[in-house]
């Protein structure tokens, strides 16, 4: 009894620990980082895969299975909007306004 008891529960801790792993990169964004980040995109930013999952295995997923698979998913969705970047895009952005001035003092 007491060693199928074990079993059981040795079954049900790896099974825990798997659960992430089977879940897609979308799902596991949505769960775990949507909180804080609203979109996927531009959180890659050109950065190495490798370099990616040791960012994200080091501060968020757990195991390195859905830290690669984050990885790629967040590489995927950073696909950056290069011909947006025109040189002449800074000139549209409006001129910081002068203070107001400060009345009745
Ligand atoms: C509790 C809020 C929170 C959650 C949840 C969270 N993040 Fe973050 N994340 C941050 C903050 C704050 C930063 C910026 C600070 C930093 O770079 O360490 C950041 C930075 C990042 C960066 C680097 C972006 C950059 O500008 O350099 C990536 C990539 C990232 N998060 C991915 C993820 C992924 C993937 C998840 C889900 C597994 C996730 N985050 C979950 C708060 C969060």
């Amino acid at each position: 009894m007491t060693l199928a008891a074990a079993a059981v529960l040795t079954a049900t801790v790896a099974f825990a620990q798997n659960l992430d792993a089977g879940k897609p990169p979308a799902k596991l964004f949505a769960d775990g980082c949507a909180t804080c980040h609203r979109s996927p995109r531009g959180l890659a930013k050109g950065r190495f895969s490798l370099t990616l999952t040791w960012f994200l295995k080091d501060h968020y997923a757990t195991s390195s299975d859905s830290a690669k698979a984050l990885a790629s998913y967040l590489e995927s969705m950073d696909t950056p909007p290069r011909a947006a970047a025109k040189p002449g895009a800074r000139s549209s952005r409006s001129a910081p306004r002068p203070p107001r001035p400060v009345q009745g003092q």
